[in-house]
């Protein structure tokens, strides 16, 4: 038991908080005590109705919640979402690009029978981030969380008129006061260290930085967060939780969500291998260092597209490079935490050892004081 206030409100044994496209983790994480929030964006509405779905019958009415991206700028934001439009703005340079790093790296086309995955908007807009909210709200979840700005007030609305609440990822202590500006119940504190879209401050600075800046909005400290040590820390600093991300990757719940060049890859990668890059989205976010992620930052590169077009001009590219398994291009969003993730093991002995070592530490530390 860890009872931090956020911990009592949600019903929460351990506030330890999981982001996760993997349905079982969430439910090893949840049934653990914890929270698992299920990422919403690479999936439809349908995906993401079958999927909570399968998630609410079986997780024995323990909290969870859903995870949506409604970006504060993207190209077309207020045009609604006209796909064609979007294509007719990335160049033929931006392509052409593309297309001569798959042939370097000698990648072959996709064979007849391969069924694209069809990702290639992602969920990265206001529209499809408001029907994940939609779609959410049918379930009894206890959080939604949002990505990369403030959510909408009607969204925030909607979720309170539903007894949710609602938390947001801040890079800046900017960013966390306009979230509390907005009425929101959770301040994620991200530091440059965690793995997706990230901001350059380091989560040792920023999190006491966002502490003191939202006053009693309860905050979470996100980014390198993978041992007990590393969340007694981030309750040290102030936040009342953690949200983690990466380390999830390389649990057994998560294997088959991963391609299997990506598991590989993640399990020998050490804590220098990641790169902040604007190369899977447009914006920076954390990833592994691949030859994919250089020759966006070397000459001859035409430059990044804003979102959602990055995605969209790489997105066959990516499941090609994931179906023939290429070691130099194959990369995936990570946080440096990365250097601790070595053996697959299953969700729940992660969690468990996170908070036994919390505990353990905290009682140690309490030894130190007096
Ligand atoms: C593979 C991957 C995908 C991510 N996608 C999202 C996302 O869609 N929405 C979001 O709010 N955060 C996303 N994040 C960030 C996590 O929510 C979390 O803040 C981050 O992983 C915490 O740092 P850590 O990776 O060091 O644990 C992603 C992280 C990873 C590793």
């Amino acid at each position: 038991m860890m009872k931090t206030k956020l911990a009592k409100d949600l019903g929460l044994q351990v506030p330890v908080f999981a982001f996760t496209r993997s349905p079982e983790v969430v439910l090893a994480v949840s049934r653990g005590g914890g929270m698992g929030v299920l990422g919403a964006i690479n999936l439809s509405a349908e995906e993401l109705d079958e999927a909570l779905a399968w998630i609410d019958a079986r997780i024995d009415g323990k909290p969870y919640g859903v995870d949506t991206v409604m970006p504060m700028s993207y190209a077309g934001r207020g045009e609604g979402f006209d796909e064609e439009k979007l294509r007719s703005m990335i160049t033929p340079a931006h392509h052409r690009f593309v297309a001569d790093l798959l042939s370097t790296h000698g990648v072959p086309e996709l064979p007849d029978s391969y069924a694209r995955k069809g990702e290639d908007l992602l969920g990265w807009s206001l529209e499809r981030g408001k029907e994940h909210v939609e779609v959410a709200l049918k379930y009894p979840i206890a959080l939604i969380a949002n990505a990369l700005g403030t959510p909408p007030p009607e969204v925030v609305d909607r979720a309170h008129a539903h007894g949710v609440k609602v938390a947001a990822l801040c890079g800046k202590v900017k960013q966390a006061v306009a979230h509390k500006a907005a009425g929101l119940d959770i301040i994620v504190a991200q530091g440059t260290e965690a793995g997706g879209h990230t901001g350059e401050v380091a989560g040792m600075v920023l999190c006491p930085e966002v502490v003191d800046a939202v006053g009693d909005t309860p905050v979470l400290m996100a980014g390198g967060i993978g041992s007990g040590r590393q969340m007694a820390a981030a309750l040290a600093l102030g936040a009342q939780g953690v949200w983690t991300g990466s380390i999830w990757l390389t649990t057994a719940e998560h294997q088959s969500y991963n391609p299997e060049i990506v598991n590989r890859k993640l399990l020998a990668a050490k804590s220098t291998d990641t790169v902040r890059s604007r190369a899977i989205s447009g914006k920076p976010a954390r990833q592994l260092r691949t030859a994919w992620t250089e020759a966006w930052e070397a000459e001859g590169s035409p430059g990044y597209l804003p979102i959602p077009l990055m995605w969209m001009v790489q997105a066959e590219a990516v499941e090609r490079i994931y179906h023939h398994g290429n070691e130099a291009l194959a990369g995936t969003p990570v946080g440096q935490i990365v250097g601790r993730m070595n053996t697959v093991r299953p969700a729940g002995e992660v969690l468990a050892d996170i908070v036994a070592e919390c505990e353990q530490r905290l009682a140690w530390l309490a030894g130190l004081a007096g």
